[in-house]
């Protein structure tokens, strides 16, 4: 039986943390939707045209280990812009978010456009300042050396691409849950998604 757990959000928020650990807590699968838009992004920063890069998109592409630098995002966020790119990202993710077994999805635009009947939705966010600086963090780890100022100009840079784009805009789906992640720790954040979810999914 299928069951989707739309999870989307600005950059940093939280999103990928709390859907892998809701998809290891109810044994479902996880895509990383933004890893696709970013797999499309890095293929065009190489000197790909970008519909023809996500058309030609494969599941190993997905593994390349440069997918998580700060270039790469913004490339991801700019092909993110074309509709064709979209669409033709579109099937993978339906077929992925219908497995049997159940499956979490963690994006943008999955509570509103790739999966609108999805049976549990959640709109993950928190300030800019506080994702901007856990985004620093993160990439100050990885040896990325950049400022805080730097990364939360890249930050609402993003944010408003993603916003502000005709198609499949950043924005809540009616029925989505909201949950701010600016006060809570990792912990917290991650019982209260496990709460929404299992509250949608009934009893075992
Ligand atoms: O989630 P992540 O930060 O890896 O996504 C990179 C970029 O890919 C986003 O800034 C956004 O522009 C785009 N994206 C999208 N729709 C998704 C996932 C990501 O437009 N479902």
């Amino acid at each position: 039986m299928s069951f989707t757990v739309a999870i989307d959000g600005p950059a940093a928020a939280g999103k990928g943390t709390i859907s892998k650990a809701v998809a290891a807590h109810f044994g479902f699968a996880h895509l990383d939707t933004g890893l696709l838009y970013r797999a499309v992004g890095a293929r065009v920063r190489d000197g790909a045209e970008p519909i023809a890069a996500a058309k030609a998109l494969r599941a190993e592409d997905l593994e390349a280990g440069d997918l998580r630098t700060q270039a790469v995002a913004d490339q991801a966020s700019r092909v993110a812009v074309i509709p064709e790119v979209r669409a033709a990202l579109v099937d993978f993710q339906r077929s992925f978010a219908r497995r049997a077994g159940g499956a979490v999805l963690d994006g943008r635009d999955i509570g509103t456009v790739i999966c609108p009947e999805a049976e549990a939705k959640l709109f993950v966010t928190a300030s800019a300042e506080c994702r901007a600086e856990r985004r620093h963090r993160e990439l100050t780890e990885r040896g990325e050396i950049q400022s805080y100022d730097d990364v939360l100009a890249a930050v609402r840079d993003r944010d408003q691409r993603d916003r502000d784009r005709a198609t499949a805009p950043l924005l809540p789906a009616s029925d989505a849950v909201q949950l701010d992640t600016s006060d809570l720790s990792i912990d917290e954040a991650v019982a209260r998604a496990i709460e929404i979810v299992a509250r949608r999914r009934g009893p075992e």
